[in-house]
């Protein structure tokens, strides 16, 4: 990356961030303005140390660096591990989803497509180069969340969910949800609800999320099956 620097090649560095840099926060929604040094996981605590090291390159080297905070990304062919397509593969093999802090979690869910438009307008527009007083540059450095800005009950998302299996031919009509659910205490490294402020992004980049999740579990349900097929 240094060479890179002293060849002045590197225009702008975008890097994902996480909403779970948040932690425990209780103000929401959350802004990039709050305070972020109460990771829960070690998971958190890694993508801060990344915006602090992206604050750091941008202000030894001049490099301009955006950091984007991803609030609970899923679509289709997203990662095995996420809890929409763990839960559908429990579901088909007739086990039980658990469901942690008893259902009592928000979660604001952004569909990836989102995401996709948010990172392309970013990458559009790097942080101004500028000296402060002292004459030495300052860092041209940003970070945003990107997040749908609705969050949602997690028994309403797999409510949905549940629906779209069932449509979808996943699952059959008759599949008795609530004898494959348990709703089970908060999980350590969780958190109780995630919530996005992506009021700068629009007001940097003219964006933010829309997209709702009934009509894209929908497209989640059909690519899985397509897929299981
Ligand atoms: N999925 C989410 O909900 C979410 C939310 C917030 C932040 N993020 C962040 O977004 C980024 C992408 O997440 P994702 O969910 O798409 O994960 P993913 O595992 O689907 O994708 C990560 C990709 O990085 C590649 N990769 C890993 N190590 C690499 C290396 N050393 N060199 C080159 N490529 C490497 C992997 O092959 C993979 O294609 C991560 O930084 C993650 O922390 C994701």
């Amino acid at each position: 990356m240094l060479e890179a620097y002293r060849y002045n090649k590197v225009e702008h560095l975008v890097y994902a961030s996480s909403s779970s840099v948040y932690g425990g926060n209780k103000k929401v929604p959350f802004s990039v303005e709050d305070k972020v040094d109460n990771p829960v996981s070690l998971y958190a605590a890694t993508k801060k140390s990344n915006e602090l090291i992206a604050h750091c390159y941008s202000k030894l080297y001049n490099i301009p660096t955006t950091g984007l905070r991803f609030f609970t990304v899923y679509g289709p062919a997203g990662r095995p591990d996420m809890f929409y397509y763990s839960a559908t593969e429990k579901l088909v093999a007739g086990k039980t989803i658990q469901i942690f802090n008893y259902g009592n979690c928000k979660r604001d869910f952004t569909y990836v497509d989102d995401i996709v438009e948010g990172v392309f307008r970013v990458m559009q527009g790097a942080p101004e180069k500028a000296n402060g007083e002292d004459g030495l540059p300052l860092p041209p450095y940003a970070i945003y969340n990107i997040g749908g800005g609705t969050p949602e009950n997690l028994l309403d998302y797999i409510s949905t969910l549940q629906e779209e299996l069932v449509r979808s031919g996943v699952l059959p009509e008759d599949y008795d949800f609530e004898g494959h659910r348990e709703l089970v205490p908060m999980q350590p490294g969780d958190v109780p609800v995630t919530y996005a402020d992506s009021k700068a992004l629009e007001e940097d980049y003219g964006f933010r999320p829309t997209i709702g999740i009934r009509e894209e579990l929908k497209k989640l349900s059909d690519c899985y099956k397509e897929y299981s097929n």
